[in-house]
Order: structure tokens, then sequence, then C-alpha cells
């Protein structure tokens, strides 16, 4: 069963998920320009391309553990879903520059007062690096070091649910919901992988 579906996906070229993945932005830009966002559409735009960010970013960490414990290889598609998540991270800044604040002056001042746009910038910054390095080029040059570097999207999903969690007014379940999954996603990542050290035990 598992090999078959990995056998189906090993056939979806990354390119689909690429062009199906991105989609979504110009759709909903599209959608707040001709008023099917509601009243507010540059804050509801900003709350659409967030989401997107935030669920890319999590499909994203989940590659390792479904490989692990579900026996899923979606290993070929995880470059992209780290890409499409920038890519998200990137047009909900831009809206927010372009669209919402407006003010050159007013977006340092917001980056530098208010905590939680703080801990999104962050965020947004940990990914540069990593999606200017997401190439086969990068990888090859880098060695060993590419993944050291690559664990940065570990605090930068951290950082992006905590911004979550910050902007939202009162107590509201589902920035929790998403910071939980992100903890649990990392969590799983440190169970030590007892069959290996038991095959190396008897190898050894
Ligand atoms: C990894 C990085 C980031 C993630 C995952 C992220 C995610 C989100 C999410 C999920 C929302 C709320 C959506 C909703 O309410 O349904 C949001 C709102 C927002 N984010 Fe981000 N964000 C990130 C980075 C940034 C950055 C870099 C900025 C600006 C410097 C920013 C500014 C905002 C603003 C202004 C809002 C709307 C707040 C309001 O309701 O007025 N975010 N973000």
């Amino acid at each position: 069963m598992g090999e078959r579906i990995n056998g189906g996906l090993r056939r979806v070229p990354t390119w689909a998920l690429y062009i199906l993945g991105m989609l979504p932005a110009p759709w909903l830009l599209w959608q707040g320009a001709t008023g099917a966002l509601g009243v507010e559409p540059i804050r509801a735009l900003e709350h659409e391309l967030g989401q997107w960010a935030l669920w890319f970013l999590i499909a994203g960490l989940a590659v390792t553990p479904l490989r692990r414990f579900a026996g899923l290889n979606l290993l070929k598609f995880r470059r992209a879903l780290g890409l499409i998540a920038f890519y998200y991270v990137f047009c909900h800044l831009l809206v927010w520059i372009v669209l919402d604040v407006q003010i050159l002056g007013q977006v340092w001042a917001d980056i530098a007062k208010r905590p939680y746009i703080t801990i999104g910038m962050a965020a947004f910054v940990l990914l540069i690096p990593l999606a200017l390095t997401s190439n086969n080029w990068s990888v090859r040059k880098l060695g060993p070091r590419w993944r050291t570097l690559h664990k940065a999207v570990y605090a930068a999903a951290v950082l992006g649910a905590m911004h979550f969690v910050m902007l939202v007014k009162g107590f509201q379940i589902e920035p929790l919901v998403y910071l939980g999954i992100i903890l649990a996603l990392l969590g799983l990542r440190m169970i030590p992988r007892k069959r290996r050290v038991a095959v190396r035990q008897t190898a050894g």
C-alpha cells in the first residue's frame, strides 16, 4: 500500500506543486481587487497569505516525520514546499509594506515597536538564507553545513507561529493549534532511531 502511494507520488512532477501551490496568491490578489474579500480586503489578504505561509512551513516540516513514522516519501517535494512557504511569507510582507503601511519610516517603526511584527520579521530574515540556498549548487557547495544551516527552519516556524499567537486579540485556539503542531513535528525528530542503533550495535 505504502509502496503504491510512494510510486504514485514519484510520478507527480514538482513543477505541478510549484504551480498549484503558488496560484492562491494571485487568486487572492484578484479577489481582493474585485471586492470578493469583504470590506477590509488588505487585512483579509494579509491574513490569508500568512495562513498559507504557515501551512507550507508545516507541510515542509512534516516531510521527515511522515517518512519515518508513516513510510510516506515526500522528500522530492520538500524543497518546493519550503520555497513556496518563503514565497507566501514574502507576499505577506509585501502586502503589509506596499498596501497596508505604505510609509517606509512607519515600516521600521512598526518592526521596532510591535513585538509580533519583530517576531514575524525575525522569522522572515531567518528564511532568507534558506531560500537562497535551496538549489543543487548550494547543497553541493555547502556540504554538511547545508543541513546545519537549514535547521534554522525550525526556529523560523516556531517564530512564525508565535507571531500569530501574539497578534490575535484575547484567547484564540487556532494559533495555539498551529504552534502545537509545529512543536509536535519538531518533537518527533527527537525520538531516537532505535532500529538503526540496534543495527549498528549488532554490526559493531
Ligand atoms: C514566517 C513568517 C510569518 C508567518 C508564518 C506569518 C503568519 C501570519 C498569520 C498566520 C497571520 C494571521 C492570519 C489570520 O489572522 O488568520 C499573520 C498576520 C499578520 N502578519 Fe504575519 N507571518 C509571518 C511574517 C510576518 C512579517 C515578516 C510581517 C511584517 C513585518 C508580518 C505582519 C503581519 C501582520 C501585519 C498581520 C495582520 C495583523 C492584524 O490582524 O492586524 N508577518 N501572519
